[in-house]
């Protein structure tokens, strides 16, 4: 038998490509500072397997949607001679037929889902406009974007444990195919048209392409912020000014209007100091306040405070809400202390942007 090239160029490196970014995708959940990075992933992962669509209806021997085996008798024949005697497959064997389809399927699933809860939960990206609408759904469409996840990742662990076994138990080439695209057989080798080494050229450089101008580029219409820079001072000047002078301006919406008429009515005794104002300011911030707290508010950490709090209680910190201190539970107590941050309620310390309303993921700093 001679040695004949089944898998080209473009399917080896696509395979490699697909396995990192996989791999970096599953990952990057972890590290809330790296959600932009996680969201990039899911876009060119979108596109390599959208473009493994293409090539599969293209004539390309081996890799063409034609030349996998979906009869169920196949399938059925191949799983119960997997420790037995197994029939050799030059291109797709049934099993991994089934898993390609699958994951083709799932990663595009998983990135329309996960682009919707993007849109949904943080206000940021090309449906950043279902925000406004469906905030209150944020949960359900952050559990359909796991769902989809998780449906892939265990497609993934099958492939590889089917490729491991076929590896250590039946002595077969298959994961060397992947690196050098050789495989033993009689048959004619794959050969590449002008056309489809374009079409392969596209599809790796194209995916690349995606990754890299998503970081770059974090107003382009798939990452874009839907949320506004809120100039507090010209909202609302009194309050501005008053409420800045000794620590982070906290935006209304953080808190709902029982903690703000809760909070303006005790001036005198505010957290120990006197922040006591004339009437009319009184009255107006108050007034500012509860337009703006949290139950007006389709941002997610209004939404996820005020869930979170005990309805017959009055809080009148931030910082003793429990969907607070969940999010911050993490953090070692001696970092609140350092130097350049000193208490909790120091949130500009490590919050960019939150004095203009912003709590963006991708504004915390590491610490
Ligand atoms: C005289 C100084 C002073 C002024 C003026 C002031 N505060 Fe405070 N505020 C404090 C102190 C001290 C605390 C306790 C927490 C801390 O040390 O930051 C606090 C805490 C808070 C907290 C709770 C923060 C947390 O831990 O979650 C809120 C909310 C708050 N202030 C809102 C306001 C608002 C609204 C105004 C404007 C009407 C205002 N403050 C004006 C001194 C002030
Ligand atoms: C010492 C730094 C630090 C300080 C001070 C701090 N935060 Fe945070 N905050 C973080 C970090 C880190 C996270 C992300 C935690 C995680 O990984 O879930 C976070 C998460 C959050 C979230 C959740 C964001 C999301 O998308 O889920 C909110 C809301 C928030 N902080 C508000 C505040 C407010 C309001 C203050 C001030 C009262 C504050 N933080 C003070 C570091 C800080």
């Amino acid at each position: 038998m001679k040695k004949i090239l089944v898998w080209s160029l473009f399917t080896r490196l696509s395979h490699l490509l697909m396995m990192v970014f996989m791999l970096a995708v599953f990952l990057t959940p972890e590290v809330k500072q790296l959600l932009s990075l996680h969201v990039a992933l899911g876009y060119a992962l979108a596109v390599l397997f959208g473009m493994r669509i293409v090539w599969g209806l293209m004539d390309v021997r081996y890799s063409k949607f034609k030349d996998f085996s979906f009869k169920i008798a196949d399938l059925k024949a191949y799983m119960f001679s997997i420790f037995g005697r197994k029939k050799e497959y030059i291109g797709h064997n049934p099993a991994s037929s089934y898993a390609i389809l699958a994951m083709i399927a799932l990663t595009l699933l998983a990135v329309l889902s996960g682009a919707m809860a993007y849109g949904v939960k943080e206000g940021m990206g090309v449906f950043s406009f279902l925000n406004q609408t469906l905030f209150r759904d944020m949960k359900l469409f952050k559990e359909v974007h796991e769902f989809f996840a998780n449906a892939l990742m265990f497609v993934i662990f099958a492939h590889i444990a089917g490729v491991l076994l076929d590896k250590f138990l039946h002595k077969s080439s298959t994961l060397m195919s992947m690196v050098d695209g050789l495989k033993q057989s009689e048959e004619k080798g794959l050969a590449l048209s002008f056309f489809q080494k374009i079409v392969g050229i596209f599809w790796i450089g194209f995916s690349i392409f995606t990754l890299v101008y998503l970081l770059l580029t974090p107003r382009s219409f798939l990452m874009a912020d839907g949320n506004i820079k809120i100039d507090y001072a010209k909202e609302h000047k009194v309050f501005y000014k008053e409420c800045i002078s000794c620590h982070t301006l906290f935006p209304p919406f953080l808190l709902p209007s029982s903690s703000w008429v809760g909070m303006m009515d005790t001036l005198k005794d505010h957290f120990g100091d006197d922040a006591s104002l004339d009437e009319d300011a009184t009255l107006s911030i108050k007034e500012f306040l509860v337009k703006n707290s949290a139950e007006f508010s389709t941002k997610e950490s209004a939404f996820r405070i005020l869930e979170s709090m005990d309805k017959d209680k009055t809080y009148l910190a931030i910082t003793e809400t429990p969907f607070w201190k969940k999010r911050h539970k993490k953090i070692d107590k001696k970092i609140f202390e350092r130097e350049d941050i000193g208490k909790p309620s120091n949130c500009k310390a490590c919050h960019d942007n939150i004095e203009n309303g912003l709590l963006n993921n991708r504004d915390i700093r590491m610490l």
